[in-house]
C-alpha cells in the first residue's frame, strides 16, 4: 500500500524543478497527478515522462478562465481532485528605489492572486464533491524576512503564508487541510535566475551568489527539488490529518520559526 493510493492532485507550475519532483514523488506513491504550467510544452514533456499516471494541463493562474479550465480538466480526467499543490511563482529582485508597478503587479499576479484563486477553485470543487483534501501552497524563507533587493517577492511569500492561515482556519470544517511549505535556496532554473540578479546589483560573478548561499546553509549546501518531496507527500498523506494552517521550513536549517 502506498501512501497516495487512489489520489489524485493538481500541481501547478509542475513542468519542471520543485513542482516535477512533487509530481514524480506523488505518482511513485500511487497516485495521479496533472501538470499545469503555463508553458505547455514543459507540462506535456513532464506528463510524458510520468507515464500513464500523469496528464499534462496547460493553466495560466494569472486568467480565472484558465484556472476553471485547468481544474475542469483535471477533473474530468482524473475523476476529481483530493489534493492542490500551489507551486507556481515568479521571482524578481530591485532595489526599492527601482521597482517598477508593473513588477509589482506581475509578482503579485502569479505569487498571491494566482495562489489564492486557484485555491478557491479548487475548495470550491472539494466542497461541492465532499472530499476531505489537501491543499499545499508554496512559501518560502523569503515569506519568513524581508530582503534588501527582495521586497515584492518576500512581500508576496509572506502573503501565501498568511493565506495559508486564513484559508486553513476557514476550509478546515469542511475537512480540508491547507498548510504550506517554506523552501530555503533550492537549486535548479529558479536559482539560476536570482543568481543572475544578484550578480546584476551586486557585481557578483555567475555562481558566486549560489555558491555563497550554499555554503551559508547549515546543512551545508543548498537543497534539492527531491528533498522537499518528503514534506509534500506527508502533508498530502493521511498522516498529516491533525495539522491545520502551517508553514514548514524545509531549508537545511537555514531558519527557525
Ligand atoms: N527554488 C528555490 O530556491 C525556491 C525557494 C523557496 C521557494 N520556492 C518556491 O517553490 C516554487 C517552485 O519553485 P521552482 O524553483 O521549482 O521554480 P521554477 O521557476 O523552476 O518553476 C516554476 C514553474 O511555474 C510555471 N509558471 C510560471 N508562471 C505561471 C503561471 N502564470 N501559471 C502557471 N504556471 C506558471 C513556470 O513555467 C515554471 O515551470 C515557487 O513557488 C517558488 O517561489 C523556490
Amino acid at each position: 500500500m502506498k501512501r497516495l493510493d487512489g489520489k489524485t492532485a493538481l500541481i501547478t507550475g509542475a513542468g519542471r524543478g520543485i513542482g516535477r519532483a512533487f509530481a514524480e514523488a506523488y505518482a511513485r506513491e500511487g497516485a495521479r497527478v496533472a501538470i499545469a504550467d503555463i508553458d505547455g510544452a514543459r507540462a506535456r514533456e513532464t506528463a510524458s515522462g510520468i507515464g500513464a499516471a500523469a496528464i499534462a494541463v496547460e493553466m495560466d493562474i494569472t486568467r480565472q478562465e484558465s484556472i476553471d479550465a485547468g481544474v475542469a480538466a483535471t477533473v474530468s480526467a482524473l475523476g476529481g481532485i483530493d489534493i492542490l499543490v500551489n507551486n507556481a511563482a515568479i521571482f524578481t529582485a530591485a532595489p526599492i528605489v527601482e521597482i517598477t508597478r508593473e513588477d509589482f503587479a506581475r509578482v503579485f499576479g502569479i505569487n498571491v492572486a494566482g495562489t489564492l484563486f486557484t485555491l478557491q477553485a479548487v475548495a470550491r470543487h472539494m466542497i461541492a464533491t465532499g472530499r476531505r483534501g489537501r491543499i499545499i501552497n508554496m512559501a518560502s524563507q523569503a515569506g519568513r524576512r524581508g530582503e534588501p533587493l527582495v521586497a515584492v517577492y518576500c512581500a508576496s511569500k509572506a502573503a501565501v503564508i498568511s493565506l495559508t492561515q486564513s484559508a486553513g482556519l476557514d476550509l478546515i470544517r469542511h475537512g480540508i487541510n491547507v498548510n504550506a511549505i517554506a523552501p530555503g535556496v533550492v537549486d535548479g532554473a529558479h536559482w539560476d535566475g536570482v543568481d543572475a540578479f544578484f550578480a546584476r546589483y551586486e557585481g557578483k560573478a555567475p555562481g558566486q551568489k549560489k555558491r555563497e548561499v550554499g555554503a551559508a546553509v547549515p546543512f551545508g549546501r543548498m537543497g534539492t527539488a527531491e528533498d522537499l518531496t518528503g514534506m509534500a507527500v506527508f502533508l498530502a498523506s493521511a498522516e498529516a490529518e491533525y495539522i491545520v494552517a502551517q508553514t514548514y521550513n524545509v531549508d537545511g536549517g537555514n531558519w527557525m520559526s
